[in-house]
């Protein structure tokens, strides 16, 4: 079989890896926009370049990428696009890259997942466009791909549970020792290893707002920072929910935590957090709370990813349930620049 009009299968499959592992490195930054990737290949199948979409009101992964390769002089190489998400097909904030990528020297395109949203979709069909259409690829139509393909809807999934189920990926953390306790000895807000908080605050680099409990905030003062590893540079205040029938929540702990740079809300129905978060543009968001709210968010099936981490005699074992192609998944096995 064929597999691509001008470069090797490898060279596909290496640049794919590229595109998803830095768009990875993205979650967390981009809402309400997605985490995209897009590596820029030669007639060889080498990598020129990589882009990845920073942040909102920035350029496209695919625009990034152009620019980046003509900053280097190597546009006029560029012979396959690899693109994690659907090139745009609309005007927004940005001009559509399924344009960009027609007036480049690309001749082939190769596109890992197709846009859920219906404003911007199309961009496949205008590539193929004659006259000067490209060769498109959809990696869901090939069964030699279906990782890669897996992949990019993971990349994609909390952006995509927004737009179609206007809700975010929710994604729980929990933290269970020898006993299958919750609750960290007298004096301690935590009793996980070293590797585990480094798991536990890559996610909170990666979403864009956490929920707890009254019982956890009062009980513990957490902070809700991320410490173990860099956070994304200048974003805008991470949304910070507190489930709080009773309107317990501490003034001080508020004003602490805004000056930490959270915008604290409170909520006094868990069920419309979701909706709430949505409509603020969040698309993925991480619950790190107590017995009482994980009961209730169990009860409600309020989740889709469900992290928990044992803590056992040797290295904590790491339990992950999904619902779907998860992100989370991803971002663990791409553990690349941040721990480095
Ligand atoms: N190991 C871990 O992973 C982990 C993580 C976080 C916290 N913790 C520990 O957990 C302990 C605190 O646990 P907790 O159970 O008391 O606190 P929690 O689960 O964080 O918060 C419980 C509160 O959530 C509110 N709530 C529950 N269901 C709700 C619903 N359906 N809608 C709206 N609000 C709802 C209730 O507030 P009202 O009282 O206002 O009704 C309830 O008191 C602490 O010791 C903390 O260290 C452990």
């Amino acid at each position: 079989m064929i597999l691509s009009d001008t470069v090797s299968l490898t060279a596909i499959r290496h640049g794919f890896r590229s595109a998803i592992s830095q768009a990875v490195d993205t979650f967390g930054a981009t809402a309400p926009n997605p985490s995209v990737g897009c590596a820029l290949l030669d007639a060889d199948g080498r990598i020129l370049t990589v882009g990845v979409h920073p942040r909102v009101g920035q350029p496209h992964a695919e625009a990034m990428a152009l620019a980046q390769a003509r900053a280097a002089g190597v546009l006029d190489q560029a012979r396959v696009a690899l693109v994690t998400l659907e090139p745009c097909n609309h005007t927004g904030r940005t001009p559509p890259c399924s344009e960009a990528l027609r007036n480049s020297p690309v001749r082939e395109v190769w596109i890992g997942a197709a846009d859920p949203n219906p404003q911007a979709a199309g961009g496949a069909e205008r590539l193929r466009e004659m006259p000067d259409g490209k060769r498109v690829v959809m990696l869901a139509d090939r069964p030699d791909m279906t990782d890669l393909a897996r992949d990019c809807r993971a990349l994609l999934a909390p952006f995509a549970s927004r737009v179609v189920r206007h809700c975010p990926w929710i994604s729980v953390k929990q933290a269970l020792d020898e006993h299958g306790s919750m609750v960290p000895p007298p004096g301690q807000k935590t009793f996980t290893s070293p590797a585990s908080l480094t798991l536990a605050h890559r996610l909170r680099r990666a979403t864009d707002a956490v929920i707890t409990g009254i019982g956890t905030v009062l009980s513990d003062r957490p902070r809700f920072t991320v410490r173990h590893v860099a956070d994304h540079e200048g974003r805008s205040p991470r949304l910070l929910v507190v489930c709080d029938r009773h309107g317990r929540l501490p003034a001080d702990w508020v004003a602490e935590m805004t000056e930490a740079g959270f915008e604290i809300l409170t909520s006094s129905d868990l069920l419309s957090v979701p909706a709430m978060l949505a409509e603020r543009g969040v698309n993925w968001a991480m619950i790190e709370a107590g017995p009482a709210l994980l009961a209730s968010v169990a009860e409600a099936g309020l989740w889709d990813d469900w992290l928990t981490i044992h803590k056992t005699a040797g290295a904590d074992r790491i339990d992950l349930k999904s619902r779907d192609e998860s992100p989370l998944r991803l971002l663990r096995e791409n553990a690349c620049s941040l721990e480095s």
